[in-house]
C-alpha cells in the first residue's frame, strides 16, 4: 500500500501523462498538472486538483512546486511529432532541457523541496547498439537523440544534487493503440501491406503502457530508488520477429517489407534514429528492485493494448 502523496506531473496531457495521472488519482494521490494550457489539460485529463500554467521561466508556478511530494517531468516536445528541420531539433531538445532546467531552479529556491524527482528520457540515450544487450551502466552514444538524452538527464541530475531523490527513466517504445509507434503501424498492417522494417534484423525494445506507468509509481515509491532505469520490457525483440507477431495478433499478414531508404525518404533523419539504428535495451535496475512486469512478453502485451478502449 503506498502512502497518499501529492504529485506534480509535467506532460500529463501526453500519452504516458495521461495514464500516470488516472493511476495516480485512483489510488487517491493528489494530482497538481503542470501545462502550457490548463483549460485544454483540464479537458485532456480531468480529475487532477489543480492545474497550472507555466513555462520554462521563473514564474507564479513554483508556489505549486512547494506543495508536492513527488515531481514527474515528461514534458517535451514529440520526437516523432514532425520533420526534423533544425529548427525543430532545437525545440526537440530546448523543449526538455530548460524546462528541466526551469524545474530545478525552482527547486534549489523552494523552502520545502519535493522528496523524489522522476524525469523522463529514452534509451536513445544509449545510441545505434546493434546486438549489444544495453542496461543502465552503459555509456551514452553520440548520435542527435543521445545528444538530447544526455543534456536532459544532465540537468536532471542537478536535483540529485540538492539532496532531491532523481530517477531517469529512459523509455523505449511504449505500445498504445492510439498514440505512438504502434498507432502509427497499424493502418498498413490493416491495409494488408504490413511488414518489417528493413533490415528487420534491428532491436525494438518495447514495454506496455501499464507497465511505463507501473515502474514510475514504483520509482516514486521505492525510496530505493535512483538513477536511471531502463523503461522496457524484459525482452526485446528483432523489428521482424516484433512485425510477425503483430501480423498475428491483428489476423493480418506481415509480408511487404519496408526498406529503410523509403522510409528515410518520407521522414527524413528521424526514419533511421527512431525505426532503425535501435538498441536491444534491458531493464536491469527494475528487475533488480524486484519490479514485476504484468506484461513481460509482447504478445500478450500487443494483444492487451490493441484491445484497450480508453
Ligand atoms: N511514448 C514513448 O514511446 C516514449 C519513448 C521514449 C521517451 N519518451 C519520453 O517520455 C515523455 C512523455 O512521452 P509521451 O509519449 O507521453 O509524450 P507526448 O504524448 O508527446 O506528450 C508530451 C507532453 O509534453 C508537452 N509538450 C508538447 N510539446 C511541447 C513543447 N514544444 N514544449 C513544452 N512542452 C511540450 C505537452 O503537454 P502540455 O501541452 O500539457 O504542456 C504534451 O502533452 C516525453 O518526454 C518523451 O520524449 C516517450
Amino acid at each position: 500500500m503506498s502512502v497518499q502523496r501529492s504529485v506534480l506531473v509535467t506532460g500529463a496531457t501526453g500519452l504516458i501523462g495521461k495514464a500516470l495521472c488516472r493511476r495516480l488519482i485512483a489510488r487517491g494521490d493528489r494530482v497538481v498538472v503542470f501545462t502550457r494550457n490548463p483549460a485544454t489539460a483540464r479537458t485532456i485529463m480531468p480529475g487532477a486538483a489543480q492545474y497550472v500554467a507555466w513555462d520554462a521561466k521563473p514564474g507564479d508556478w513554483e508556489a505549486a512546486l512547494e506543495t508536492v511530494d513527488a515531481v514527474v517531468h515528461l514534458a517535451g516536445a514529440s520526437i516523432a511529432g514532425r520533420r526534423w528541420t533544425p529548427a525543430y531539433k532545437r525545440e526537440i531538445l530546448e523543449s526538455r532541457t530548460l524546462s528541466t532546467r526551469a524545474l530545478v531552479d525552482a527547486m534549489a529556491r523552494a523552502r520545502q523541496r519535493p522528496s523524489v524527482f522522476v524525469c523522463a528520457s529514452g534509451i536513445d540515450y544509449y545510441g545505434p547498439r546493434g546486438d549489444e544487450p544495453v542496461d543502465e551502466s552503459a555509456p551514452p552514444g553520440r548520435n542527435f537523440l543521445a545528444q538530447v538524452c544526455v543534456a536532459w538527464e544532465g540537468e536532471a541530475c542537478r536535483a540529485a544534487d540538492l539532496g532531491v531523490r532523481t530517477v531517469m527513466i529512459r523509455t523505449g517504445i511504449v505500445l498504445d493503440r492510439r498514440e505512438g509507434a504502434l498507432a502509427r503501424l497499424l493502418l498498413p498492417f490493416q491495409l494488408f501491406v504490413g511488414g518489417p522494417i528493413l533490415p528487420g534484423t534491428q532491436w525494438w525494445s518495447w514495454i506496455h503502457l501499464d507497465d511505463e506507468v507501473g515502474l514510475i509509481l514504483r520509482c516514486i515509491d521505492d525510496e530505493r530508488a535512483s538513477g536511471p532505469f531502463n523503461g522496457v520490457a524484459p525482452e526485446p525483440q528483432r523489428n521482424r520477429d516484433f512485425s510477425a507477431t503483430l501480423g498475428r495478433v491483428l489476423g493480418r499478414p506481415s509480408w511487404l517489407p519496408l526498406p529503410g531508404f523509403v522510409l528515410r525518404l518520407i521522414l527524413g533523419e528521424m526514419a533511421p534514429a527512431l525505426l532503425i539504428e535501435r538498441q536491444r535495451a534491458v531493464p536491469s535496475k527494475a528487475l533488480a528492485l524486484g519490479y514485476q512486469f504484468a506484461y513481460p512478453t509482447l504478445e500478450p502485451a500487443l494483444r492487451a493494448a490493441l484491445a484497450r478502449s480508453s
